[in-house]
């Protein structure tokens, strides 16, 4: 959803800028741009299509001796993904320039103003709009013209802003989309989140909605956009390092994190669960055991991904919590009529913690009383700000747009949730929670593994594979919404229309579709609906459908039913989400990587979806 970076300090900018932009590429590949103060005035480059384009254009100009400068990754939503709707944008005289990510709803209108006063506008952008804007109150104050055009401002936005008068002064503010100031002895930084900021400082600042921050080398203040007085606000460290944001040898970042996943995991259930004493400790929700114990009722919202952990969760926590579990998609969460309550608990579960749609769920579930815990991997981002408690996954940076660690991290989080809410309710047995603890911390090592081996045999499936036109995953029990994953990582990045079922509900309609020429992903672990399942792979069969079977190493009833069979070690049921969901990942990246698709960044898409 756009990346914004900013840097004022002492190093030559462009390399600054071209780095963060490179590490935010992932939030928008549709143009990318930069502006820097050269010789009193404002240099701009633009140019459509990815970062790559950006640099042939700026050329031998990284190296010019400017030390303050914006850049921009364009996600596009107000105007076509054209060079000249490509940020930086201008105001009339060329002295003001602004970089956006966010939406300004009211921009028809304030356009309309502005016209009517002379101003000519060379782009189809809200962001241009707010050039002009700042210009119309711009005397010799700055600082108090942005903050005049922001009381007119209604919509969001993380905005940057330099102006040619004052080459040592770049100003940034928030309103509903992410924004991060750097800071060390030197220089100050300001990037839409944390990976552009790594090579230089792990000292951060998170801004809050209707905040301002007025950067110079080395020194700062931020106030509200409505008041003058400054605020002091926490200095946090973060602990991720910049190398943690490189493919390190992989060929795509999505490899990489799929690879990453049995660490992720680690990572995430690490100090919070003993499996030896079944002691399971998570102080970082916000609940009290007697607030736990009045729980009546869960609400998960979520998107993308994240819904399909979701998903997954509701059958846990039913089963081992006997708590009634609602799941939304938080788009539809938002504008339907809540039952909410303060005895319902609010989850959201989001990987950047900025999904506007499951921030807009949290906050309408706030306001009906209800508490809200947030599952997040991107430590101070809005979501888990705003939430009255957070389970981090720390899974560490994900930058592949499809969703990988940060999913299984994800569930391994749920499932530590579920045996915690078990704990204080007393609902699981101390023997099983101990067998759960241990069959949790164990997934990892055996994920670890598989991991090699699924690869190759995978590579090898794919050859008869690649260029199917569409595709069916199916699965039930646990495993149905990894059947939904599966399907959405495949469609996402390599482009081929793909489904996924509860394999009980193909015979309502999807079954239709079965012929020899359709591609069916059947997950079949040796669970308690193991028999139904196969029932139902075999009727795919019958209609000459095409099997992949991801099955109980030892099954030896697979291979009568098709050549393409691929094994995974027995693990107890509960864990089969997180390891059959490695299969399928892989499937979508050797399939992608085969048919030369852009693995990392998938037409259309963006990773953090900041925007309605
Ligand atoms: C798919 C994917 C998306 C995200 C969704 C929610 O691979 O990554 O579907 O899961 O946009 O994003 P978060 O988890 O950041 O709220």
């Amino acid at each position: 959803m756009c990346g914004i970076v900013g840097y004022v300090g002492t190093r030559r900018v462009v390399p600054v800028l071209i780095e963060g932009l490179r590490r935010l590429e992932y939030r928008g590949y549709d143009s990318a741009g930069l502006v820097y103060h050269y010789e009193g005035e404002l240099v701009r480059y633009r140019a459509r299509g990815k970062l790559s384009n950006l640099e042939e254009v700026v050329d031998e100009n990284i190296g010019v001796a400017s030390r303050t400068g914006l850049g921009h990754t364009r996600w596009a939503t107000h105007g076509a993904p054209t060079r000249d709707n490509a940020h930086p944008h201008t105001d009339c005289t060329g002295e003001l320039v602004v970089v956006h990510n966010g939406i300004i709803e009211n921009y028809g209108a304030l356009k309309e103003e502005l016209r009517a006063k002379g101003h000519e506008f060379s782009s189809e952008t809200d962001t241009e709009v707010l050039a002009h804007l700042i210009e119309e109150y711009l005397e010799d104050d700055l600082v108090a013209a942005v903050r005049q055009a922001l009381a007119r401002v209604e919509g969001s936005y993380a905005l940057g802003v330099l102006w040619a008068r004052e080459p040592q002064k770049l100003i940034a503010a928030r309103n509903h989309s992410p924004l991060v100031l750097g800071v060390d002895e030197e220089a100050c930084y300001i990037a839409s989140d944390i990976p552009a900021l790594l090579p230089y400082t792990r000292q951060v600042i998170f801004l809050d909605d209707r905040e301002l921050a007025v950067l110079e080398p080395g020194s700062y203040t931020i106030t509200r956009i409505d008041d003058e007085e400054v605020l002091d606000k926490k200095i946090s460290t973060i602990d991720w390092n910049a190398s943690m944001a490189e493919k390190a040898g992989f060929k795509h970042f999505m490899l990489k994190e799929i690879f990453e996943q049995p660490e992720a995991i680690l990572n995430t259930v690490k100090g919070r669960i003993i499996p030896d004493s079944g002691q399971v400790d998570l102080p970082e929700i916000g609940l009290d055991d007697e607030t736990i114990r009045g729980i009546e009722r869960i609400a998960l919202v979520a998107c993308g991904t994240s819904w399909h952990a979701a998903l997954v969760a509701k059958y846990w926590i039913e089963k081992w919590v006997g708590v009634p579990v609602e799941v939304d998609i938080a788009s539809e969460f938002r504008y339907r009529t809540l039952l909410l309550n303060d005895r319902v608990l609010t989850i959201s579960i989001s990987q950047s913690g900025e999904t506007a749609d499951t921030l807009a769920g949290i906050r309408l579930a706030s306001q009906l009383g209800s508490r809200i815990l947030t599952i997040c991997n991107v430590v101070g981002s809005t979501m888990t700000r705003e939430a009255d408690g957070v389970i981090y996954t720390h899974a560490g940076p994900e930058i592949g747009v499809a969703s990988t660690k940060a999913f299984t991290s994800q569930l391994a989080a749920l499932f530590l949730l579920t045996l915690y809410l078990g704990k204080v309710r007393e609902t699981i047995e101390p023997e099983t929670l101990r067998e759960l603890g241990h069959a949790l911390v164990g997934i990892a090592g055996v994920i670890e593994e598989e991991l090699p081996t699924i690869r190759s045999q995978i590579q090898e499936l794919i050859e008869r594979y690649y260029d199917s036109r569409d595709f069916l995953f199916v699965g039930r029990g646990l495993n149905f919404p990894i059947a939904l994953e599966g399907a959405l990582k495949l469609k996402e990045i390599s482009y081929i229309h793909a489904e996924g079922y509860a394999s009980g509900e193909l015979k309502h309609g999807p079954i239709a579709l079965i012929d020899k020429d359709m591609p069916v992903m059947a997950l079949v672990p040796r669970d308690g609906v193991y028999q139904k399942s196969i029932s139902n792979v075999e009727e795919i069969k019958a209609r000459q459908g095409r099997l992949v079977l991801i099955g109980t190493r030892g099954d030896e009833h697979l291979p009568t039913l098709t050549d393409d069979v691929l094994y995974l070690p027995r693990v107890h049921d509960e864990l089969n989400p997180l390891l059959y969901t490695i299969p399928a990942q892989l499937l979508a990246y050797e399939i992608a990587n085969r048919r030369g698709c852009d693995v990392d960044q998938p037409r259309n898409l963006a990773k953090s979806v900041t925007v309605e």
